[in-house]
């Protein structure tokens, strides 16, 4: 926590000088308090509790007589400096900072530095830790600036109305086995090109082994904390990682999400650390991870061909069987490629317009495949305007991430996404990335760069990214910026 440098005064809380107007808008029983103003001079160190107006309702009463007392809360509140910023959405801090503190947090010996810093365990735990403890508002950790919440619009996509109701392009997955492959192909490239998305349907795996991939997701996050506790790491590396909000270590304002990360590869050493409870879990995610992984080689094949590596028309035979070996090669490399499941768990959320449940952010890796259920969420960056994908039940949302954007030289775009959250519902979904070996050297393919066409970005590595996302903001599309040739 910040500590301010000079003396905090008593008129410094103007944001706690909370009229009836500035409350209005907010449900009666809240209540206000206010120091008294001829005390509006005193360093807070001063302040004695008479110079505090009385809290005014019952249930404001109810949450103060759970704190120590009402100058300690009123020192954390004005030394915090975000809280003192808006008079408007002050209150609303202030309550969240009374509801947030459990008796057992504010007993007497404990000093105000311990009181942020259980704050911060709390929202360390997670989201659906803090929702199961019955929060009513979005505590300021979550709160993002104006100017990065959900409903801001701007001035270019103000008129756009005709892209609210975009639909992504579907991409049938049957129809790419048939005699019509090579149109599919071109509207697939026309896909990677103009979203980086696309739906995917008729795909065919079962939808059974989807459904319940879902339902043991939700199950995992229905266990009790202290069960996925056991899974919580602070390691970039580990096999199974159970977390909050983007990048846990590295975020300013947390997002309103928790998730569960399993490497997939190679899943013979890997399945021993996955969850083992709810007891079916490894079974279901494992049946998926596979059908998916088969899915994705799929894709890869029809994704270098539509790129011209695979052309069909070649002159002699021989320049097809080259063509043909090079492609089996690139694939073989892929059947040994990583592969990351995120299971992703959005609860409602008090106040959604104030927070998001991932911020803009690109995918690392080749592909991903994101099952998401029924309840809309996420949103891609299209010409401008975030653009809602409406769940189609069963499918799949593939986008090109930036391994394909490096490896298509530019060509594919690995566009940028970012997930609402509701007041409602929860939200889940499981995201499959995939790309080459860890180990791998990403970089445009040689036969894709030529004079009239340059390369245009540089070799990357997993541990480049490891680097780059340990140290800094990762979000927007900053990774891939980062290797790009600027020449
Ligand atoms: C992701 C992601 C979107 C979603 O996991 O990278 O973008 O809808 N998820 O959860
Ligand atoms: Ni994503």
């Amino acid at each position: 926590m910040k500590r301010l440098n000079t003396p905090v005064t008593a008129s410094d809380m103007g944001a706690l000088f909370l009229t009836a107007n500035s409350v209005a808008k907010r449900p009666a029983s809240i209540g206000s308090v206010r120091i008294l103003p001829e005390c509006s001079e005193k360093s807070v160190s001063k302040l004695n509790l008479d110079d505090i107006e009385e809290f005014s309702t019952s249930e404001f009463q109810h949450q103060r007589s759970m704190c120590r007392s009402k100058k300690s809360l009123l020192k954390t509140i004005v030394e915090e400096p975000q809280i003192r910023g808006n008079c408007s959405t002050d209150f609303l801090k202030w309550k969240e900072l009374l509801l947030s503190m459990s008796p057992g947090m504010v007993m007497p010996e404990e000093s105000r530095k311990a009181d942020y810093d259980s704050l911060e365990t709390q929202y360390q735990k997670g989201v659906k830790h803090l929702y199961d403890n019955g929060i009513e508002h979005v505590p300021r950790k979550y709160i993002l600036p104006a100017s990065e919440r959900p409903n801001v619009v701007n001035e270019r996509s103000r008129d756009a109305t005709h892209h609210i109701n975009l639909k992504l392009p579907i991409i049938d997955f049957s129809e790419l086995q048939g005699p019509n492959r090579s149109q599919v192909l071109t509207s697939l490239a026309s896909a990677c090109e103009n979203y980086g998305f696309f739906q995917l349907v008729n795909h065919g795996i079962p939808y059974e082994i989807i459904s319940n991939m879902v339902d043991v997701s939700k199950r995992f996050f229905e266990l009790p904390f202290s069960e996925r506790e056991k899974y919580m790491s602070a390691d970039m590396g580990s096999p199974v990682r159970y977390g909050t909000s983007y990048n846990q270590t590295n975020d300013g304002v947390f997002c309103w999400r928790d998730f569960l990360k399993l490497v997939c590869h190679p899943l013979p050493d890997l399945l021993p650390h996955w969850p083992s409870s709810p007891l079916d879990f490894r079974k279901l995610a494992v049946r998926y991870a596979k059908e998916v992984k088969f899915l994705f080689l799929m894709l890869v094949d029809a994704i270098l061909e539509s790129l011209g590596l695979m052309n069909k028309k070649k002159t002699t035979e021989k320049d097809e069987d080259k063509d043909e070996d090079e492609k089996k090669e690139i694939l073989k490399e892929f059947e040994d490629g990583s592969q990351l499941m995120v299971m992703n768990c959005y609860p409602p959320c008090p106040q959604p317009d104030l927070t998001l449940g991932m911020p803009p952010h690109s995918d690392y890796g080749f592909l991903t495949l994101l099952l998401q259920d029924e309840v809309k969420g996420l949103q891609i960056q299209h010409k401008e305007n975030w653009v809602t994908v409406e769940p189609i039940p069963g499918s799949f949302v593939v986008n090109v991430g930036d391994h394909l954007e490096i490896f298509s030289n530019g060509r594919y775009k690995s566009v940028l996404h970012r997930v609402l959250v509701n007041s409602m519902n929860y939200r889940i979904s499981v995201a499959s990335l995939h790309s080459l070996p860890f180990k791998s050297t990403v970089q445009p393919c040689p036969k894709l760069i030529s004079e009239t066409n340059p390369r245009r970005y540089m070799d990357t590595d997993f541990a480049t990214f490891l680097d780059y996302i340990k140290s800094r903001d990762a979000t927007k599309k900053s990774f891939l910026q980062s290797r790009k040739l600027t020449s």
